[in-house]
């Protein structure tokens, strides 16, 4: 079935489009829902029919989203999701894009991304530091900084938002978003936005089930009273770590999740599969555990040498590998 079909078979009986057109990438389509969802919204929000995906990620692979939306604030979230409740229209959520691997085919219905100013503003009062999921968590640790607040540091490292470090526990130098968490703010899939204690939020290495249906709004960060100059050389040693054992190409981040017994990176390391490469993806030669984009990979090549370096792993060292980068959308027919 075509994108088109699946949309005008969700469109509520007697509900017209109004004639209102789209843009992708330049060029004005006809996107029967982007042009039902737009007039209720407000003016701010952005919405976009058949917006590729690959430029929104780290990755750079990957198809379009039938319809992408910015909205300008919770109001047109809630508004977004009881949309797409209606009728049965997914909704995905899109952060930075950083861990994300988006198939060739694209992702079905709405995503959504959460780039407006409303959900970006990162504001310190005392040891707590509020930051909207938007916003980035390079932003998170140079404010907390600012104020001299320690602890968060590590977060300047991860190329992510707020809101996608909840969804996945984000961590970094034995450190992890749940550690430093006071307290979240999501929306329900009915569009209530409610908050919760972190500790009320269970969450576990690489995850936090409550982020499966609920969209994140919000995090409260609690920080220590530290000197400024001592942060400051903290981040700088985190990401010269960096720098000397990540690669520097396109990538998602790590791609799977360490195993209890051996951290995926130096399993593929040991098992000498740095270097490997389908097409344009390739294991990195600097890091195991990353795949790299060396410049016009396609998500099938990526999909490939991830199920390659699965069976090797299985097959020599009876380790059975999990992928950490979510992977989302239809394979290209
Ligand atoms: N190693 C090798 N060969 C390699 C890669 C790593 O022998 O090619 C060895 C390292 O020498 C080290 C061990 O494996 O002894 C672990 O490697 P590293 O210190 O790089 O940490 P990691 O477990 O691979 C984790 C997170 C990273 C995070 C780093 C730095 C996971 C899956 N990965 O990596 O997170 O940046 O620590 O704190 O937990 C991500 O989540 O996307 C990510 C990159």
């Amino acid at each position: 079935m075509t994108a088109t079909a699946t949309i005008r078979s969700e469109t509520r009986p007697g509900e017209v489009p109004a004639p209102v057109a789209a843009t992708a990438g330049g060029a004005t389509v006809f996107s029967p829902l982007a042009a039902l969802l737009k007039p209720r919204l407000s003016a701010a929000a952005v919405v976009l029919a058949c917006e590729p995906l690959a430029r929104r990620t780290t990755l750079k692979v990957g198809g379009p989203a039938d319809v992408y939306v910015e909205p300008a604030g919770e109001t047109d979230l809630a508004e977004v999701l009881r949309f797409c409740r209606d009728r049965a229209v997914p909704v995905r959520i899109l952060g930075r894009g950083s861990n994300l691997l988006v198939r060739d085919g694209g992702v079905r219905g709405v995503v959504v991304c959460l780039a407006a100013l409303a959900f970006a503003q990162v504001e310190v009062q005392g040891p707590l530091l509020r930051a909207g999921a938007g916003a980035r968590l390079k932003q998170v640790a140079a404010e907390a900084r600012r104020h001299a607040l320690t602890g968060l540091e590590f977060l300047e490292g991860i190329p992510g938002s707020v809101g996608g470090a909840l969804r996945m526990n984000a961590g970094a130098h034995q450190a992890w978003t749940f550690g430093v968490l006071e307290r979240v703010r999501w929306m329900t899939p009915e569009g209530e936005a409610e908050e919760k204690p972190a500790s009320a939020v269970p969450a576990e290495y690489r995850s936090c089930p409550a982020f499966r249906t609920n969209l994140a709004l919000a995090a409260v960060f609690r920080g220590q009273p530290g000197d400024e100059a001592a942060i400051q050389a903290r981040m700088e040693a985190f990401r010269r770590q960096r720098q000397e054992t990540q690669p520097r190409e396109a990538s998602a981040g790590c791609i799977f999740k360490n195993p209890a017994t051996i951290p995926a990176g130096r399993l593929i390391d040991e098992l000498g599969l740095k270097g490997t490469r389908i097409g344009g993806a390739q294991v990195s030669t600097v890091h195991g555990n990353f795949i790299v984009n060396t410049g016009g990979a396609t998500a099938a090549e990526v999909l490939e040498l991830i199920e390659w370096v699965r069976v090797e792993a299985r097959a020599k060292r009876a380790v059975e590998l999990e992928t950490e980068v979510e992977i989302v959308g239809e394979d290209s027919v």
